[in-house]
């Protein structure tokens, strides 16, 4: 080192206390898509989501893409290009009919990312991911149609927005008429959250040993999959259907009694977020304006007043407000997607679009011909006594 230059900055002290804490808190990279603060929640290239909430989806999927909002031009050549890359091969069709129907529609999103990817992979990362960024939608709109066996699935329409796009692909019977509004709201809020949450990070990781961005993603929704991470929102719907009332009184009465019997509370806390989640600040507006008197939009807006100040008492609890899961299950129920074995395929549905962004990011990373090092954290070695002769 010269004498001119400086030390690098000490962001993170390690010490043995740090070990086996799931790498909380380590700054291990940079992140240029989005940020989260404990007292912001999630923002996208600066951009808050109150800013970014009634966009088109395709505006912000170009902004974690490009780092800035589209002009109206390129806006509008975005939105065509992603129409065109939309279709997939009739051969994935064909192998997701053969799966199993009591696998979860996580375990077919896998599957079906990595068909996708023996179908139509270019091996260039920004190519794979507009790709699969764009046929995502048609992807998960025949998961849903297939495995509930509501007929074969059905082709992207060109002329729509993205989510419209998507609603039509479902073709859900008796949609409630603002569904693809919730659907376009719902996959921005979704769409990334910084590079540490478990599933970019596994797919970031991947895509480190130059995997292709299809099975880099597919890994990544095996991490999503888990309850302590997206599935969660299919498991808070459950607990918001378990209260059985919308009147402050009786819920709080009811969360009174699962906690004193050892039970959870689902939808409130989070690892990095000090305050209310924003992601649910926006939902709780949209129900309150769409579905006010709908029994379970009221019951988890009873349940947005009453937990944060029981869960307040508990001194060790660091963050007792709503998290992004708190009401997104009861806005989908109330617009007609009513079975919440899906919801976490809805979170990879947009996740998606961060997670790929993030991994172009990284294999394109400026100064780096060949993107940015395999990973390979170091670990302790425990248990292990010398056993040389
Ligand atoms: C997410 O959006 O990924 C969740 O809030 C989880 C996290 O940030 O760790």
């Amino acid at each position: 080192m010269s004498e001119t230059t400086t030390a690098p900055k000490v962001l993170f002290e390690i010490t043995e206390a740090h070990l086996n804490t799931g790498l909380r808190g380590f700054p291990i990279g940079t992140c240029r898509t989005s940020a989260v603060s404990p007292e912001l929640g999630v923002t996208y290239v600066g951009w808050t989501l109150e800013q970014l909430q009634n966009h088109p989806a395709e505006d912000v999927i170009y902004l974690l893409l490009h780092k800035e909002l589209p002009t109206p031009e390129q806006a509008k050549a975005f939105k065509a290009d992603l129409a065109r890359r939309s279709a997939i091969d009739p051969a994935v069709f064909d192998a997701l009919r053969a799966l199993p129907p009591q696998g979860h529609p996580m375990e077919w999103l896998i599957v079906g990312l990595v068909l996708l990817g023996m179908t139509g992979k270019t091996g260039d990362y920004h190519e794979d991911a507009l790709n699969c960024i764009a046929r995502i939608s048609t992807l998960v709109a025949a998961i849903y149609r297939l495995r509930e066996g509501w007929g074969d699935p059905i082709g992207p329409r060109h002329d729509l927005p993205f989510h419209e796009n998507f609603a039509h692909m479902l073709g859900i019977e008796g949609a409630h008429p603002v569904l693809p509004d919730l659907l376009r709201l719902f996959y921005i809020l979704h769409m990334d959250h910084g590079g540490g949450n478990l599933s970019t990070f596994v797919g970031k990781a991947v895509a480190s040993g130059k995997a292709d961005v299809y099975a880099s993603l597919s890994a990544a929704m095996a991490a999503l999959y888990g309850p302590r991470h997206g599935r969660a929102n299919q498991e808070c719907l459950e607990f918001v259907k378990s209260i059985g009332a919308s009147d402050p009184d009786k819920v709080e009465r009811r969360v009174r009694e699962i906690l004193s019997s050892g039970g959870l509370v689902y939808g409130f806390g989070h690892a990095v977020l000090r305050q209310e989640d924003p992601r649910a600040k926006i939902q709780y507006a949209f129900g309150e304006k769409h579905f006010p008197d709908h029994e379970l939009v009221k019951t988890a807006v009873a349940l947005r007043q009453v937990v944060p100040p029981i869960l307040k008492e508990n001194p060790k609890i660091q963050n007792p407000y709503p998290n992004v899961d708190a009401v997104s299950g009861s806005l989908l129920t109330a617009a007609g997607l009513t079975d919440p074995e899906y919801y976490t395929l809805l979170f990879g549905w947009s996740r998606v679009a961060g997670i790929a962004a993030q991994i172009v990011d990284e294999r394109h990373y400026p100064g780096k011909k060949d993107g940015l090092p395999i990973y390979r954290p170091k670990y302790i070695a425990e248990g292990q006594p010398a056993r040389r002769p």
